[in-house]
This record gives structure tokens, sequence and C-alpha cells, in this order.
């Protein structure tokens, strides 16, 4: 098996050949060539919620970190398409690694697992050689093989309560995650200051402004934002969380600080109810838009099919590190 090393190799091999030029079907082609090209090839597009809406709305499986963990281990497709970002992919092909991994733009990263640098990580969890290491699955393999547990925002509460209480952990990489979950289970944990630039966009006093003018509205927010946003929250919770929500509360009206892709899979399910993203700092950009999420599109998802490229390589050894804290995480929840 080729490294990621070998896997930027022959992208860029393939770049300099013109792979990138090569035509594209036209917009009105494009859909039924990705499903004439993942029937030809046995493949499934697996995509989160923050993915651009066509790109959902041609996903054999969408849905939040953890049910897409679930789905990627049990495909039987020779291909998994990931619409997501690098760790979703990643962590697809180490829990079902004779599959064909690939993801449409390897640019796709993530400010949250970027800001855990592995060697870094391993000399602050040496400093406590008694703590259990339980990381958010937005993080690299890796930080991954450094774990003992990993957990995604779903299951984040339940894993940590399914811990001794005398067990000393690190949590990693997200602190605003990791500082909701000392105030939702009362465990004190020990922090890595990892963040995610889409959920630290949000600004207070706008989200406050905005309610006031919304009055009957539910604010609900993901736990990866700042801890002043999530203490003013009718809701914190996942992707799925917060679609469920929205469907099941009796609010017609909901301000909602996570990616803005969710919106889509929002109005589906609730089509009669009004969704206003969350403010943001700044009103010069799309802060609530993921920009690794959006460098997916569907001219690459073609060419990603089309070519199987880039796909995710990973070494064997690090694999089967990196497997066992994801797979205690499925069994517990
Ligand atoms: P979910 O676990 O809710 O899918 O969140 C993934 C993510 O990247 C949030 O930024
Ligand atoms: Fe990473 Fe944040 Fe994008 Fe999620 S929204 S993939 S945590 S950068």
């Amino acid at each position: 098996m080729g490294t990621k090393a070998d896997l930027e190799i022959a992208t860029t091999t393939l770049a300099a050949r013109g792979y990138l030029k090569l035509p594209v079907p036209t917009k009105d082609t494009i859909v039924f060539e990705i499903k004439r090209l993942k029937k030809e090839k046995n493949a499934v597009i697996l995509a989160h919620y923050y993915q651009n809406k066509d790109i959902q709305e041609l996903a054999d499986y969408l849905g939040d970190s953890l049910y897409l963990a679930k789905i990627a281990a049990e495909v039987e497709a020779d291909i998994i398409v990931f619409a997501g970002v690098h760790f979703m992919a990643e962590t697809a092909k180490i829990i079902n690694p004779t599959k064909k991994v690939v993801l449409p733009d390897l640019k796709a990263g993530c400010s949250l697992a970027d800001s855990c640098p592995p060697a870094d990580f391993k000399k602050f969890k040496e400093q406590y050689p008694e703590a259990l290491v339980v990381t958010y699955i937005n993080c690299s393999a890796d930080i991954k093989a450094l774990s003992d547990i990993v957990c995604t925002s779903s299951n984040a509460v339940q894993i940590i309560e399914s811990i001794p209480k005398d067990k000393q952990i690190i949590f990693a990489p997200d602190k605003n995650l990791g500082r909701y979950l000392i105030k939702e289970t009362g465990r004190d944990m020990i922090l890595w200051e990892g963040s995610c630039i889409v959920h630290e966009a949000f600004s207070f006093e706008k989200i406050v402004t905005l309610f006031k003018e919304h009055p009957q509205a539910k604010f609900i927010a993901h736990p990866e934002s700042e801890s002043q946003v999530l203490d003013v929250a009718h809701y914190v919770g996942s992707t799925s969380g917060l679609l469920k929500f929205v469907q099941e509360d009796d609010a017609t009206e909901f301000i909602v600080a996570t990616e803005a892709g969710i919106l889509h899979e929002m109005q589906k399910r609730a089509p009669h109810k009004t969704f206003i993203p969350a403010p943001v700092e700044d009103d010069t950009c799309a802060c609530s838009e993921c920009a690794f999420m959006k460098l997916n599109t569907l001219e690459k998802l073609y060419l990603c099919l089309e070519h199987e490229l880039p796909e995710i390589l990973l070494e064997e050894n690090l694999m089967s590190q990196a497997r066992l804290p994801i797979e205690r995480m499925l069994e517990i929840g």
C-alpha cells in the first residue's frame, strides 16, 4: 500500500499531465454521469450535512460524523466517495481498509484537526501519563493513533460517562466541545486548546440582537461554538441532534449556529418552519460556511469517480493503531 507522500506525487503528476483540465460533463448531464459512474464502478457517495446542497441530494448516505463513520464501517461497495473533509475520509479508510476511499478535493481539511499537530500532542500527553485520551473524531489519523477512545459530537457525553469517575481524562482537540462536556458531565478534563474557525466566527452580540428581533425563535448551536454562545442556546447538539430538535420542537423559527449547509436538510424536513443562520463577527465573509467542506464540487466529484483519485492512502501500522479507539467508540455509542 502506498503512503500519503506517494499519493501527493501521483496527484501532482496527474495535475501536471492536465488531469485537472479534463472536460467535465455539462451542468445538465453531470448528475446523470455521476450516477452512471457510481453504478459502473460499484461506488457509494457518503456526504456530510455541510456539503453543498447538490452534493447532499446526490448522496447515497447523508449524515453527521457518527452516522457516516458507522456507514463507512459497513459499506460493501468497492469504492467510497467521501464528500466531506479529510479526517472523515481517513476515518472511513481506517475502519474499512479494504475499500478504496476517495475524496473529491484532497485539500478539504479541517482547522480543528490542524490545530492539533501530532508531535506537540505527543509531548502534551506525556505530561499526564495516567490520563486516558479521548479525542474528538475531527483530528488526524496520527492523533487517533495516540488516543484511547474517539468520540463525535453525537456521542461525546455518553463516551465520557462510560469512563470510570476516578480516571483522569485528556480531551482533544476542541476546547469548546471540551468545556461543554465538562459542564454536562461534571468531569474535570485536561483540555487541548484547539478550535474550529467556523464555529468560533459566530458573534454573541449579533445573536442577542437577532434574537430580540425574533423573540419567538429558538436559538440552537453546535457544541464547537464558544461557551458564551452555548450558554444562551435553547438547545446544543450535533448536526443530527439539531435536525431532530427542529423537527420535534414546537417553535416555528430557529436561529442556527452551525455550518450553514445544514439548513438545506432542516428546510426539507420541516418545510413550514423558518431557519435563520446565526450571524458572524465579520460581515464581509461567508464565515458560517466551512471553506474546507465547500471545496468539494459536483465537478470534482465527477473527476474523482472517473479517475478514482485522490485516494486516501495510509500506512498499515498507523491504520491499525488508529482503528482501535474508533472501534471502542463504535462499541459504546
Ligand atoms: P457532526 O459531528 O455534528 O457531524 O460535526 C462535524 C463537524 O465537523 C462539525 O464542525
Ligand atoms: Fe472542521 Fe470546523 Fe469545517 Fe467542521 S466546520 S470540518 S470542525 S473546520
